[in-house]
C-alpha cells in the first residue's frame, strides 16, 4: 500500500525546524497518553486502536446487513448529526461517482441525508420524493436523544410504515446507537430493528470507523476492509514506538501548534479535488470540537480550490496574516480526459491542447501554493496516492491521531465537546421542553 507523505518544507520561514524538534518529546508524550489513557478524556480512547482490532466477525455483521439494505431499497436515507452523519458522507462522497444517483440504472442505492438541519422545507421536499420510492433508514446517534436526527426519523419512520407497512418498515430501518441506554435504544428494541453498537469509549466525532460510519459506507458499495486496512496502515506508522521523525500526525500536531504559538490562529484544509468538500467538514468537526475550549483553539476552516480561489482567495492572499494552510493533494486521477484542439480558438485554449485536466489543476495547486507562501501564509502538503479506500482509510486515521496529539499538547481535553450544549439548552428552554421551566424564565427575561 503507498503511504501518505507530508511536505513542511514551506513551514520554515516562519517555524524554524529546531523549534519544531524542541516540540518532539511533547508530541510524542502526547501520542504514548493516547495509549497509557492517563490524561483527560481518557475514558474517549477506544478509538486510538478501533482498525486493527475491528473483528472479521463485526465486519461480516456490517456487510451482510448492507446486502439486505441493498436488496430491498433503492434510496437509503443516513439519520444523523456531527459526528453520527459527517465520516460516512466525508467517504462516501470521496469514492462515489459524482453523478451516479442521476441514473436511472444504478449499482447502488441512492444515498441521502436527514437529520443533520431542522429545514423544513428540507424535511417537506425529502418526504416527497421518498413517497415515490423504494427507501430505508439507518438512523444514527450515540445519545439517541439529539433533537435534530429524532425530527427527522418520526417523519421517515411515519411514512416509511405508511408506504409499506410495520413489518417490511422493520427490515428496512437499522439503528446505530447505545447498547443500553437512550430512546433510540429503547425504540430499536421494541420495535426489533437490526442494531449496532457505538462502543461507550468511542466519541461521535472519532466514530467513522465504527458501525456508524462503515454502514452507510458499505451500502454505499464501498470496499470497508480496504478502508479499514488504509487506517490500520497509518495506526501502526503513528504507533507508540515510532519516533517524531517517522511519525506523521505528531509532526503535524507540532507545526500547527508552534504556529498558532506564533500568531496563525486559523487553519485552511484546501483541497484541488471537489469530491473531498465534505472531507473537509468532517475535519472541521474533528478539530473544532476538540480544540476549540478553554478560550483556545485554532480555528479550522475550509476551501474547496480552484472554486473557492474566485471568492476566499482575495483574503487568503491579502487578508490578515492569521492564517496558515494544509492542502491535500491528490497525485493521480482517478480517469483521464485530455483537452481537445479547436480550430477557431476562440477562447484561446489551444495552447493546453491535449494537456490532461489534472495537469491544468495541478499548476493551478502549485502556483497558488507558491503565490500563498510568497503572501504571507504557511504550507503544508498532504500528498495522497490517489482517491481511494486506503488512502481515505490512512488520512481518517492520520487527522484523528493529530488531533488527539495537537489537543494534548495545547493543555485542553480533546475528547469532551461541553460548548456544543449550550444552544441546545437554550433551544429546549424557548421551546418550552418539561423540565425546562426554570430556563424558559430566565431566557423569557433576556428577550
Ligand atoms: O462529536 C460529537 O460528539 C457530536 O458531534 C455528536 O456526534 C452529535 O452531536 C450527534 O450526537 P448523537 O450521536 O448523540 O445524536
Amino acid at each position: 500500500m503507498d503511504s501518505i507523505k507530508m511536505n513542511i518544507q514551506h513551514v520554515y520561514d516562519w517555524v524554524e525546524e529546531k523549534d519544531i524538534l524542541k516540540q518532539s518529546a511533547n508530541a510524542i508524550a502526547c501520542n504514548q497518553a493516547l495509549y497509557d489513557g492517563d490524561r483527560a478524556g481518557n475514558d474517549f480512547l477506544g478509538w486510538v486502536k478501533l482498525p486493527s482490532s475491528i473483528t472479521e466477525e463485526q465486519l461480516r455483521d456490517i456487510e451482510q446487513t448492507s446486502i439486505e439494505l441493498r436488496s430491498r431499497c433503492d434510496v437509503v436515507v443516513v439519520i444523523g448529526i456531527g459526528g453520527s452523519y459527517l465520516g460516512a458522507r466525508a467517504v462516501i462522497d470521496a469514492l462515489s461517482n459524482s453523478f451516479d444517483w442521476l441514473l436511472e440504472k444504478r449499482e447502488n442505492p441512492v444515498i441521502l441525508y436527514a437529520g443533520n438541519n431542522i429545514g423544513e422545507d428540507y424535511l417537506y421536499e425529502l418526504k416527497k420524493y421518498l413517497d415515490k420510492k423504494s427507501f430505508g433508514i439507518i438512523n444514527i446517534s450515540k445519545s439517541g436523544t439529539t433533537t435534530e436526527p429524532a425530527i427527522a426519523f418520526r417523519l421517515l419512520k411515519e411514512l416509511l410504515e405508511e408506504k409499506v407497512g410495520k413489518d417490511e418498515a422493520r427490515k428496512r430501518i437499522v439503528a446505530i446507537t447505545d447498547a443500553s441506554r437512550g430512546a433510540l435504544r429503547t425504540l430499536a428494541t421494541r420495535e426489533n430493528y437490526k442494531t449496532f453498537v457505538i462502543p461507550d469509549d468511542v466519541g461521535g466525532r472519532y466514530s467513522v470507523l465504527t458501525p456508524v460510519g462503515l454502514l452507510p459506507i458499505a451500502v454505499a458499495g464501498i470496499n470497508i476492509r480496504k478502508l479499514v486496512a488504509g487506517a490500520a496502515n497509518m495506526e501502526e506508522a503513528s504507533g507508540p514506538k515510532v519516533s517524531f521523525e517517522y511519525n506523521l500526525p505528531a509532526i503535524y500536531a507540532a507545526i500547527r501548534n508552534e504556529l498558532y504559538k506564533r500568531g496563525k490562529k486559523i487553519e485552511i484544509l484546501v483541497n484541488y479535488h471537489p469530491k473531498l468538500h465534505y472531507f473537509a467538514e468532517w475535519w472541521k468537526q474533528l478539530y473544532g470540537e476538540s480544540e476549540g475550549k478553554e478560550n483556545k483553539g485554532i480555528f479550522p476552516a475550509a476551501v474547496d480550490f480552484t472554486t473557492d480561489l474566485h471568492s476566499m482567495g482575495q483574503w487568503i492572499q491579502e487578508g490578515e496574516r492569521t492564517i496558515f494552510e494544509t492542502v491535500i493533494s491528490v497525485k493521480e486521477p482517478n480517469h483521464k480526459v485530455e483537452i481537445p484542439h479547436d480550430d477557431d480558438n476562440l477562447d484561446g485554449l489551444n495552447y493546453l491542447k491535449d494537456k490532461r485536466v489534472d495537469e491544468v489543476n495541478k499548476m493551478a495547486e502549485l502556483g497558488t501554493r507558491i503565490a500563498h507562501i510568497d503572501g504571507g501564509v504557511p504550507n503544508l502538503l498532504i500528498e495522497i496516492p490517489e482517491l481511494d479506500e486506503e488512502s481515505i482509510g490512512q488520512m481518517i486515521y492520520f487527522f484523528e491521531k493529530a488531533c488527539g496529539i495537537s489537543g494534548y499538547m495545547l493543555g485542553v481535553n480533546p475528547f469532551d465537546q461541553p460548548g456544543v450544549e449550550a444552544y441546545k439548552k437554550n433551544m429546549f428552554a424557548l421551546l418550552e421542553k418539561p423540565g425546562y421551566e426554570e430556563a424558559t424564565k430566565a431566557i423569557k427575561e433576556k428577550l
